[in-house]
């Protein structure tokens, strides 16, 4: 190659050197005399300075020079006069005296500036995504996405898994979301399914006595788009042998993720080891099934004494079957104005609460119901929940699944006014202990939580029959910062109980057949017990970078209506290329034109 180094590596100990660089133009600066142009590839950029008087065939070139041309550079490397050094780049100590420049290519004036960090259109950005790649910020994320996913292969390695790929073109695995679907040409009316996750193959790996399999693997799921979900991602599979406690897997995580945070981020992880946390009191004390565990506010349940009080709020919803639940907020007696308060009662309501009964203590406490209340009720209700003087208390009476819920987003929310969620901190926590089931509020049928592979607890089996709700699975979810990061469980590698759990699920015999067939006669052929996981990468490379949205760290994300406005994806084909699908489109009636 003729570039002798990168923009970024050039430093002071090259001083004196004649070095050839190839990049993009970042910016360019004509001092009326002096032109000074920041020369960027992905390591950075560095300064070079083109002299009319000692390189004026140099300036020619240097004066037609726009954003973005891409150039080759020779020069020597100065150090940069007194008082003009920029601290802030790596290479802020020298500057490239140019004696030779060729553009190699122009370009067209850009639909946005790479050089400048400004708000652009989301549009834009997709339609131009090798442009927008360029920006440092969006350079920095690809990096980060390729250190983590080499830190994973490498860990994987050392702890004797073997990468194995499996199809893309599949049949259905349920987890809960819609397939993307392809159709066979060969096999009219018959289609493949994206996978979802590669679940039924890896676990058929197991069978297959591979013993330790993982996969940086594709997943598709035709789904509602939110900032941390796009249609195709991409998840660590993994699936061990020979474990039947939980805990076999969840310390190779443990493991896994805290070198790698502290390998690849200056972020602190802050429990070691990881809290396990049931199911059961997440919901209790966090109000989610993803708590944030940066910070503290637990809800606390005060049924007892406050059911026991006058107030017909409180009295009325225990009397109901319902609870009384609440957060303390430290010190915050005096940080909350009326209009603030009124705020935190929107935001409950809207989670479904009735209302929001508060009070600040202090000397003169504030409150939306001490009045209510007799001394010694308060005092009751005060001690129940550890309060004093100063603090501000904030308290749901309702059902059990809207104070968990209502409370659950209204900590989340304290905590974001608080300024309590630090990014510099990564609470890697561990939930365990899921239901099996849980009710589908539309059909009002029972559904799996997981997925319809994980087993239930051994002593929990006979329950199947008689109280299915309560049936606890052996799975368990990786959280972060009040993100999902994985799940995962312990496998059934029985087909009698594989078959059982189908059938509680409702699907019928066909379709146990048709979809499951092979993976019940494989478990009769030697399946040994396993289990697994499968955390997304991309949620985890967002959270190291500080990106809200995971499309940030996707190279080539799909938008909200799951389009690639680049390429220009999903497009209609040609009548014939249907035809040779045996498959004919059929427009919606009223053809709803598709955002975005
Ligand atoms: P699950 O469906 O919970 O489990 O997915 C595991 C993890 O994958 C990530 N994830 C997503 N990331 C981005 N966009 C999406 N649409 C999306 N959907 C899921 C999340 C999630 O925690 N086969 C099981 C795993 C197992 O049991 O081993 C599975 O796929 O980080
Ligand atoms: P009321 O007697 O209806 O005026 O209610 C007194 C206080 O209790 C008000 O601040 C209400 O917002 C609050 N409140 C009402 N319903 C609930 C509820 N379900 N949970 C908590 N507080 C409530």
């Amino acid at each position: 190659m003729k570039r002798s180094m990168m923009c970024g590596e050039v430093r002071a100990l090259h001083i004196g050197t004649s070095i050839t660089l190839q990049g993009w133009v970042h910016t360019v600066r004509d001092h009326g005399g002096l032109i000074f142009v920041d020369l960027r590839d992905r390591s950075g950029l560095a300064q070079v300075a083109v002299n009319p008087t000692d390189a004026p065939a140099v300036h020619a070139v240097a004066a037609t020079l726009r954003d973005e041309f891409v150039l080759e550079v020779e020069g020597v490397v100065t150090r940069r006069p007194e008082g003009s050094e920029n601290p802030r780049i790596g290479t802020g100590e020298v500057e490239i005296r140019a004696t030779r420049m060729d553009v190699l290519n122009p370009s067209l004036p850009l639909p946005f500036p790479v050089a400048e960090e400004t708000q652009v259109d989301e549009r834009l950005r997709m339609q131009y995504r090798y442009v927008d790649l360029r920006r440092p910020r969006m350079a920095r994320n690809l990096q980060l996405r390729h250190r983590t996913i080499k830190y994973i292969r490498d860990y994987m390695d050392s702890q004797g898994f073997w990468e194995i790929d499996t199809p893309i073109m599949a049949n259905p695995t349920p987890e809960g979301a819609r397939d993307y679907l392809v159709p066979s040409r060969l096999h009219p009316g018959m289609f493949y399914a994206l996978p979802q996750s590669p679940q039924q193959f890896k676990q058929l790996c197991m069978v297959a006595g591979v013993d330790r399999y993982f996969q940086i693997a594709r997943c598709f799921r035709d789904e509602d788009l939110r900032a941390d979900r796009q249609p195709e991602f991409t998840q660590l599979d993994l699936e061990m042998s020979f474990v039947s406690d939980p805990e076999d897997v969840l310390a190779l995580c443990e493991e896994l993720f805290t070198g790698l945070t502290q390998t690849l981020s200056t972020k602190q992880v802050k429990f070691n080891p990881w809290p396990r946390i049931r199911w059961q009191d997440a919901m209790d004390r966090f109000g989610s099934d993803k708590p944030d565990l940066r910070y503290d506010l637990e809800i606390v349940d005060v049924s007892a004494a406050a059911g026991a009080t006058g107030f017909q709020v409180f009295k009325g919803a225990v009397e109901a079957g319902g609870v009384v639940r609440g957060i303390r907020v430290p010190g915050a007696a005096d940080r909350f104005t009326r209009k603030g308060i009124d705020e935190l009662t929107e935001l409950v309501r809207n989670s479904g609460a009735k209302g929001l009964a508060w009070a600040a203590l202090g000397t003169e406490t504030r409150s939306s119901f001490v009045k209510f209340l007799a001394e010694g009720e308060q005092a009751a209700l005060w001690a129940a929940l550890g309060a004093g003087p100063g603090d501000l208390v904030l308290l749901v009476a309702d059902s059990l699944d809207v104070a968990r819920t209502s409370l659950g987003r209204l900590r989340q929310d304290l905590a974001r006014r608080l300024d309590l969620a630090s990014s510099e901190i990564m609470a890697w926590a561990f939930v365990v202990e899921f239901p099996w089931f849980e009710k589908d509020e539309e059909t009002g049928r029972l559904t799996f939580m997981h997925h319809p592979f994980t087993m239930p607890y051994d002593d929990d089996l006979a329950l199947l029959d008689t109280d299915p709700l309560q049936v606890r699975a052996k799975a368990y979810d990786i959280v972060c910062n009040g993100k999902e990061i994985a799940s995962g469980s312990i496998r059934i590698h029985r087909a009698d109980i594989q078959e059982k759990l189908f059938r509680l699920l409702g699907y019928s015999p066909e379709r146990i057949q048709t979809n499951f067939g092979h993976i019940l006669r494989a478990f009769q052929y030697g399946a040994p017990p396993h289990g697994g996981i499968a955390p997304g990468i991309d949620r985890i490379v967002s959270l190291l970078a500080d990106e809200e949205n995971i499309r940030e760290v996707i190279p080539f994300p799909k938008n909200q209506s799951a389009q690639d406005l680049m390429m220009g994806a999903p497009t209609p084909v040609a009548p014939e290329q249907l035809k040779e699908l045996h498959i004919s489109a059929v427009q919606p009636p009223a053809t709803a034109s598709t955002p975005g």
